[in-house]
């Protein structure tokens, strides 16, 4: 019998909130978060108890950290995660794209026998982008739609604003990494990045197009912001609930 994983979330902003209005089902026991007063309100919420501090956090009776903060979290905080014993939940994917610090999370997970997970996030088709680990994959394209308020930038009609590797991209608009880092992680192999301002865009779209000896996919994901947050597509946010509970699930679809 499995017994339920004792969740701990490092971040307790629009995802932190989204997570605990829908913990039916999970353990959330603590939490933690650079400005207190957020993790506070979610616990007057769900009850955690709340951690000024992050090595009292990672000490806690939790097996599992959900981080849902920053760039600059997963770097300072996935080491001493893993090092705990604790399995680690990254949302915030982009630090991955540094292959030294890839690598050094990989090696930590190893040697404390824990997991990262990555979950799907703003797009389908993680799980078979991964047949490019042993398969060959000849065309791997991302090419993503944003309204030019989302990109910061300014455009009077649909324009591209960047072509280019996953890598460079993330140099010019490191706020719209997660999904061609997830992607490129998936496949094994860099992502083609094609995105584009659109002053009509009411959704999202990510367009996935793989090429390679097995085949052709194509998948187009128009996302809709979360109903309290605009700022999250909701698809992320309940691409991480599908996570925590297939966890638990003793039956895994989906590879
Ligand atoms: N993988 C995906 O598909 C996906 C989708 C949406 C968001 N994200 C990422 O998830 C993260 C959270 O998103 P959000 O919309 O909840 O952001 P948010 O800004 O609303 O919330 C982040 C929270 O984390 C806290 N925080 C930031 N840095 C911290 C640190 N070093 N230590 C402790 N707490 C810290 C902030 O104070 C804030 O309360 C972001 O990095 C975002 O890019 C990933």
């Amino acid at each position: 019998m499995s017994t339920m994983r004792r969740i701990g979330l490092l971040g307790c902003g629009n995802i932190g909130n989204i997570i605990v209005t829908h913990r039916s089902g999970l353990q959330i026991e603590s939490l933690y978060d650079i400005i207190p007063k957020r993790a506070h309100e979610l616990s007057l919420v769900c009850g955690a108890r709340v951690h000024e501090d992050f090595n009292t956090f990672v000490a806690d009776t939790i097996d599992l950290v959900v981080e849902a903060a920053s760039v600059q979290a997963v770097r300072e905080f996935a080491i001493p995660v893993l090092h705990k014993g604790k399995d680690l939940v990254v949302l915030s994917v982009g630090a991955l794209s540094d292959s030294a610090f890839y690598h050094a999370v990989e090696q930590t997970a190893r040697d404390h026998a824990c997991r990262v997970y990555i979950p799907s996030g703003a797009v389908a088709g993680l799980d078979n982008a991964k047949v490019g680990r042993f398969a060959r994959i000849d065309r791997l394209l991302l090419k993503t739609t944003k309204s030019p308020k989302s990109l910061g930038i300014a455009a009077e009609e649909r324009r591209l604003v960047f072509k280019g590797k996953a890598n460079e991209c993330i140099k010019e608009f490191p706020r719209n990494v997660n999904v061609s880092v997830a992607l490129s992680l998936a496949a094994g192999k860099e992502v083609d990045v094609e995105l584009w301002a659109d002053p009509s865009a009411d959704r999202i779209v990510h367009e996935i197009q793989i090429e390679g000896e097995f085949g052709e996919i194509s998948i187009c994901v128009r996302n809709l912001p979360s109903p309290d947050n605009p700022a999250t597509s909701y698809l992320a946010a309940l691409s991480i609930l599908t996570l925590l509970h297939s966890l638990e699930d003793p039956i895994v679809v989906g590879t």
